[in-house]
């Protein structure tokens, strides 16, 4: 970077990240300053190159601005690595695909792409290894799931499962929810019928964006689980129907919950893209789609689209096929990933413990691995 290039750079950018102790609390690195309190006009008045600059003791810029005379000086590291290049594109710019939580970051699969590389691992080394902790959780974010084995058979273990990367989301299912026959079920997951790929809770806003389930006890013929990548199925519909593909990002599904003591209501569409259409969300549950409220044309080219993506969905290619065995504790991703089950006698003996937590935690967890690791 040239003294020229800085003061080419948008002015109000490069002050607001001014890392002196006036604009920043050095304890928290939080900002002191509102968007107000800059003067107008500023501008960058001179630049001169200085050998050493903050924390990291290396080369940068000092600025002193217009019209205030404020000093701000700017390691040379952190304006290659931050400042935007003359397309207006960042230098690091990936950032610029989304936030991560899209298609653009993720590892789109089919269920063969899986072969022998499930993301999983024992429970000890889990809890005992940075490594292997590291590697479970990029595997649900990547992949969207992992997959811990010998999990105590405990009840509640799937609580402690989900404190070891985050917090659990409590719902009106209670802080864990019993993913077996019931005699009075106000869900069909509390039978023994076949669930067909969906995902959880669609009803929510927010929905929770992580999903757990503990194997405690699968006796029952029948009761086999399956995943599939939704994100990958939104990008085959959009190759291969692209109207369709279009229509579901568009047209706002209402989903509903009701029970005696209950009545959750959310409006989205089914494929929830980003501001630049990558794919970030996927709802589709078809237990809980409301009666749609639409003009007769749109529910028209909806249905269609609709049916399109769930016999993508329902494609055997897609979908990652396996058992659940006492001991083992699914991860996974709830606004990408779907999640089904085989119907099973509901006289066999099966006892699933299911809890919701969110990935704004994981991710946190995931950084903070990676950091351990980096230090390491
Ligand atoms: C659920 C669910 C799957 C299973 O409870 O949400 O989809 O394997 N259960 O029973
Ligand atoms: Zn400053
Ligand atoms: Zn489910």
């Amino acid at each position: 970077m040239s003294a020229t290039a800085i003061t080419r750079l948008p002015a109000p950018w490069l002050r607001d990240n001014c890392p002196c102790a006036d604009c920043r609390d050095p304890r928290t690195g939080q900002k002191l300053f509102q968007i107000t309190e800059l003067p107008g006009g500023l501008a960058v008045g001179s630049v001169r190159e200085v050998p050493a600059a903050g924390a990291g003791g290396g080369p940068g810029w000092e600025v002193v601005w217009q019209p205030d005379g404020h000093r701000s000086v700017y390691a040379a590291d952190w304006l290659d690595a931050h400042a935007p290049d003359d397309a207006g594109e960042g230098r690091s710019g990936h950032r610029l695909t989304g936030d991560g939580r899209t298609e653009a970051d993720k590892e789109l699969w089919a269920a063969r792409d899986l072969d022998g590389r499930i993301p999983e691992a024992g429970w000890d080394a889990y809890t005992s290894s940075r490594e292997v902790r590291e590697r479970v959780l990029d595997g649900v974010v990547r992949l969207g799931f992992a997959l811990l084995r010998d999990v105590p058979c405990r009840d509640r273990m799937v609580l402690d499962v989900a404190r070891t990367f985050g917090f659990v989301r409590e719902t009106n299912y209670g802080e864990l929810f019993e993913v077996r026959v019931e005699a009075e079920p106000n869900n069909l997951a509390f039978t023994g019928a076949r669930i067909t790929p969906h995902t959880d809770n669609p009803y929510r806003d927010p929905v929770p964006t992580l999903q757990l389930l503990h194997c405690l006890r699968n006796e029952a013929r029948g009761g086999d689980s399956g995943l599939v990548d939704g994100f990958h199925a939104a990008a085959l519909l959009r190759e291969r129907e692209p109207e369709a593909f279009e229509v579901l990002t568009r047209v706002p599904v209402e989903f509903v919950f009701a029970d005696a003591r209950t009545e959750l209501r959310a409006h989205r569409p089914l494929i929830g893209v980003d501001p630049l259409g990558k794919v970030r969300e996927i709802r589709f549950n078809n237990r809980s789609i409301a009666t749609l409220h639409r003009p007769a044309a749109v529910l028209e080219e909806f249905y269609a689209a609709y049916r399109l993506f769930a016999e993508l969905l329902e494609r055997p290619e897609l979908r990652l096929d396996f058992r659940l065995a006492p001991g083992d504790c699914l991860v996974f991703d709830n606004t990408r990933l779907l999640h089904a089950r085989t119907a099973f006698a509901e006289s066999g003996g099966r006892h699933l413990q299911g809890a919701y937590a969110d990935i704004d935690g994981l991710l946190s967890a995931l950084a903070v691995l990676r950091r351990e690791g980096a230090r390491a």
